[in-house]
């Protein structure tokens, strides 16, 4: 269970609490190698494992994978229903390994399209897990930024119209009260691979201020080194929150 020991580099710098990751570049990495998409989506859940493990192994807190888009609905339908199936393969045969690890587990989008079959074991693995103490996965499935943010604005406008809530009592615990990730910090770090510069719909109130890394790694060649590069990265940067610099000049 133990694997390579994680660089020192990485230690002796700040750790990112919570890392975001747009998991990118399957579909390329089968077409490489002349195999259908799904043959990279299959190959892209050993990435998934290398990520959990290092981002344990790092000390990182939360670990947040955009798995599933709302958009990626539109998708032909055979690679729609085997991107379901690896979910709920995944959510069957990694229970276990994640229980022992101590990582807890949560499935967060728009569930209302998934068939029964996946939402079961989906379920399975978020109660399975529920004890898990030294990392949270959030696995972001159907999801999209927007589409969240519209549920939020929904939530908001039910408390303002039943007289619980004055529009200008609107702020930002407001919002966040009514998202996903409620009651988590925002990411510090956001990787996304394949080397595309886009955030895709993903996490849009919460990426404000987050530090990006763009990896050229494809997905399924993602490894908990690529990681801990992706953490060095992100420790060389100044985070300056809209302020001024704190270090000298
Ligand atoms: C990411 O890989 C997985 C999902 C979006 C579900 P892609 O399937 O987008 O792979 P590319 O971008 O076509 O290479
Ligand atoms: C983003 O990747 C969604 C996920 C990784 C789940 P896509 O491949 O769907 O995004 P675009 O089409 O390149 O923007
Ligand atoms: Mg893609």
């Amino acid at each position: 269970m133990t694997g390579p020991p994680t660089p020192p580099s990485i230690l002796s710098g700040s750790v990112p609490r919570h890392v975001a990751i747009i998991m990118d570049g399957n579909g390329r990495w089968a077409a490489d190698r002349g195999l259908p998409r799904y043959e990279g989506h299959r190959a892209g859940m050993k990435a998934v494992r290398q990520a959990v493990e290092g981002a344990v192994e790092a000390g990182v807190s939360i670990l947040t994978l955009f798995a599933f888009s709302t958009e990626n609905w539109q998708r032909p339908e055979e690679e729609v229903m085997a991107l379901m199936t690896l979910l709920k393969l995944y959510a069957e045969k990694e229970r276990e390994d994640l229980c022992q690890r101590g990582v807890a587990v949560r499935v967060l989008g728009n569930l209302d399209r998934m068939d029964a079959e996946t939402l079961n074991a989906v379920q399975a693995i978020e109660t399975a897990t529920r004890e898990g103490d030294r990392l949270l996965l959030n696995l972001m499935i159907s999801y999209s930024g927007r589409e969240e943010l519209l549920r939020v604005m929904r939530k908001v406008a039910e408390r303002v119209s039943r007289g619980e809530l004055s529009p200008e009592a609107i702020d930002e615990a407001e919002v966040e009260r009514h998202l996903y990730t409620q009651g988590l910090p925002d990411p510090d770090l956001l990787v996304r691979t394949s080397g595309e510069f886009r955030i895709s719909n993903f996490l849009l109130w919460q990426l404000a201020y987050t530090e990006i890394h763009i990896s050229p790694v494809l997905w399924p060649n993602f490894t908990r080194d690529d990681l801990f590069e992706a953490i060095r990265d992100y420790q060389r940067r100044e985070r300056r929150f809209g302020r001024v610099s704190s270090a000298p000049v």
